[in-house]
């Protein structure tokens, strides 16, 4: 305090500057790095050129590149207001219509699991408050292992969403950067290795950011090898019926699993498939060995979101909850649902023919094999870096473009520049 008494140095703002700091609780706070994704976004917003494009965001846009809010929920929103409904807390574990609905929605309607009640599901703040949830759960209760084994790559939010909760993270290969594909003997070799009861983590459809999935013989394969390790298996299903348009087909995998008795985990978000991102409505499901294992499992979920965060949001879960059970409104949500994936399946394809009328000679066949709104087009981050600079073209280093971004209006641009970075 003293050397601030002295006008001169009080006059050097570098100095007062830095003897804020020693003086402070948190001088020791370093700077963060900026999220790589909104890095990308910020420099789009920056950038002046009318042609520009942002395939970094994760978010669905119509054919006119604008965020869209699907009918089905401007239906559920009317509904809502015009029943003047109220704003009480939701229990803990959330809105019991929508975690239903949400349980039925993953399992499908005919599951043995639900029939017997051997299952719980709380409501969580979107998919990634979800996994938290279960990342908590395992930390508490999980006592065979730390190891969290995720694909290589996975979703860049895997690894601080598991550590922050006091987890290990190992990863198992995934994906093959020479082929832009599944490196399948890759994957099951690693997993072979991966020590009796660790916990793995599967994406269920949709891979992000690869946009690679298995193909249904090559999971039977996994789930195989999963039950003979002894692994727990946690399924992320961020996209169900975002990535082929079917809500049935994209569970396959999570619904053969659990036939084959592995007692997996779940968790569900309604960001892409309902277009819900800033509502936060999302499910978190444990599938348990009897109905009274599950009420035990639920008793201590209970105790585990009490102090995160009370109760979960009551708005989203509301609009999923009318959608998912009012008949028509459904019906009317999976032409909806439809409609996205098929425009984004039409991007990849017009970008792939797009590509060759500009007389590209290179294989882009791994983008119309990928599903889901991502997809990693092989560009090297000198690529990635020309298609910025030069075309005000937008994506993460990795070269994942969201194709969600792209339209009738702008692939041909698109293609364009690609060609032009990687003739
Ligand atoms: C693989 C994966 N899991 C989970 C999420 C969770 O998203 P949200 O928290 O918005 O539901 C995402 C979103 O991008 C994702 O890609």
């Amino acid at each position: 305090m003293a050397l601030l008494c002295t006008g001169r140095l009080l006059a050097s703002p570098r100095l007062a500057a830095a003897a804020t700091r020693a003086s402070s609780w948190w001088s020791h706070v370093e700077m963060g790095p900026p999220d790589p994704i909104l890095g990308v976004t910020e420099a789009f917003k920056r950038d002046t050129n009318s042609k520009k494009m942002n395939l970094g965001v994760g978010a669905y846009r119509d054919d006119s590149g604008k965020p869209y809010v699907l009918n089905c929920v401007r239906k559920a929103e009317a509904m809502i207001a015009s029943k003047k409904m109220d704003k009480e807390y939701l229990p803990i574990g959330g809105l019991a219509d929508f975690t239903r609905a949400s349980a039925e929605l993953a399992l499908g309607e005919n599951s043995e699991v639900l029939k017997s009640g051997r299952y719980v599901t709380v409501q969580g703040i979107s998919g990634t408050g979800s996994l938290r949830i279960g990342a908590s759960f395992l930390q508490r209760f999980f006592k065979s292992s730390r190891d969290v084994y995720l694909p290589k790559p996975s979703w860049g939010n895997h690894t601080p969403i598991f550590r922050d909760a006091g987890l290990q993270l190992q990863a198992y290969r995934y994906y093959d950067p020479k082929t832009c594909s599944l490196d399948f003997s890759g994957a099951m070799d690693d997993i072979s290795k991966i020590p009796e009861k660790s916990i793995i983590l599967l994406h269920a459809c949709a891979h992000n950011p690869t946009g690679v999935d298995p193909r249904q013989e090559q999971w039977k394969e996994v789930a195989a090898l999963v039950k003979k390790r002894n692994l727990l298996v946690y399924f992320d299903m961020a996209y169900q019926g975002f990535a082929s348009g079917d809500i049935n087909r994209d569970a396959w995998a999570v619904r053969y699993f659990i036939d084959q008795g592995i007692n997996v985990l779940i968790s569900q978000s309604y960001a892409k498939n309902m277009g819900l991102y800033g509502e936060r409505a999302g499910a978190f499901t444990m599938i348990c060995s009897n109905a009274e294992e599950a009420k035990r499992v639920e008793s201590q979920l209970k105790i585990l979101i009490r102090p995160m965060y009370s109760n979960p949001p009551l708005n989203g879960a509301r609009i999923a909850s009318i959608i998912l059970n009012t008949p028509d409104i459904r019906k009317e949500w999976l032409v909806e649902v439809k409609g996205m994936a098929d425009r984004i399946i039409s991007m990849r394809t017009q970008l792939v023919s797009n590509l060759k009328k500009e007389g590209s000679s290179h294989n882009w066949q791994h983008i119309t094999d990928q599903i889901g709104m991502f997809c990693f087009t092989g560009l090297k981050p000198e690529q990635v870096e020309r298609l910025i600079k030069e075309f005000s073209i937008y994506m993460t280093k990795d070269g994942r473009i969201s194709v969600a971004g792209v339209t009738s209006g702008n692939v041909g641009y698109l293609a364009h520049a690609i060609h032009q970075v990687t003739k």
